[in-house]
């Protein structure tokens, strides 16, 4: 779909703003896919699921924006922490869509998609928007890609993915 200048710069904006801001620099300190860390995993699903949106006749950029760069949003870190580690992979959208509707205003279908993002490994929240399985499917691939790479390359291009994940449309 097409978009204008204006909403492009409403977008990038919006980004920035999320960016720049502080509760969500704390995902930093989460660490994410050996070597990567739960800010940089977010940023790059946030601007795939936005480029891959932008394929679709009619979807919702601005909630494909907010759900994926809140979709990791659970702040705990399950590696120092063993007792988070058990049930994380279906429980933690639930913490992530709880704590997201406490530290910003986002509406319900936001909600819906951070807490669909881990289907099927939890089976019982469908990605029922197009908006949500872009979602969905945008964490998947950049979270295999992270998987794929070992934790010293991901170590050596911290500040490439740092520089990448700085503007949404770059
Ligand atoms: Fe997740
Ligand atoms: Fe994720």
């Amino acid at each position: 779909m097409k978009i204008s200048d204006s909403e492009k710069r409403e977008l990038e904006s919006l980004y920035s703003s999320f960016f720049n801001n502080e509760k969500i620099r704390r995902l930093m300190d989460i660490p994410m896919h050996r070597g990567s860390n739960t800010f940089i995993h977010s940023f790059k699903v946030a601007k795939l699921a936005v480029k891959r949106g932008l394929r679709h006749k009619s979807v919702d950029l601005k909630k494909i924006l907010v759900a994926s760069v809140l979709h990791d949003y659970y702040l705990y870190n399950w590696r120092s922490d063993r007792s988070k580690l058990k049930g994380h992979g279906k429980n933690h959208p639930y913490i992530a869509a709880k704590n997201a509707a406490d530290d910003f205003d986002i509406d319900e279908d936001i909600v819906k998609i951070i807490k669909s993002h881990m289907w099927p490994i939890n089976f019982k929240e469908f990605p029922n928007s197009k908006e949500a399985r872009i979602v969905n499917l945008a964490d998947d691939h950049i979270a295999l890609k992270e998987g794929l790479c070992s934790v010293s390359f991901k170590a050596k291009r911290r500040q490439k993915y740092m520089d990448d994940i700085s503007h949404l449309f770059s």
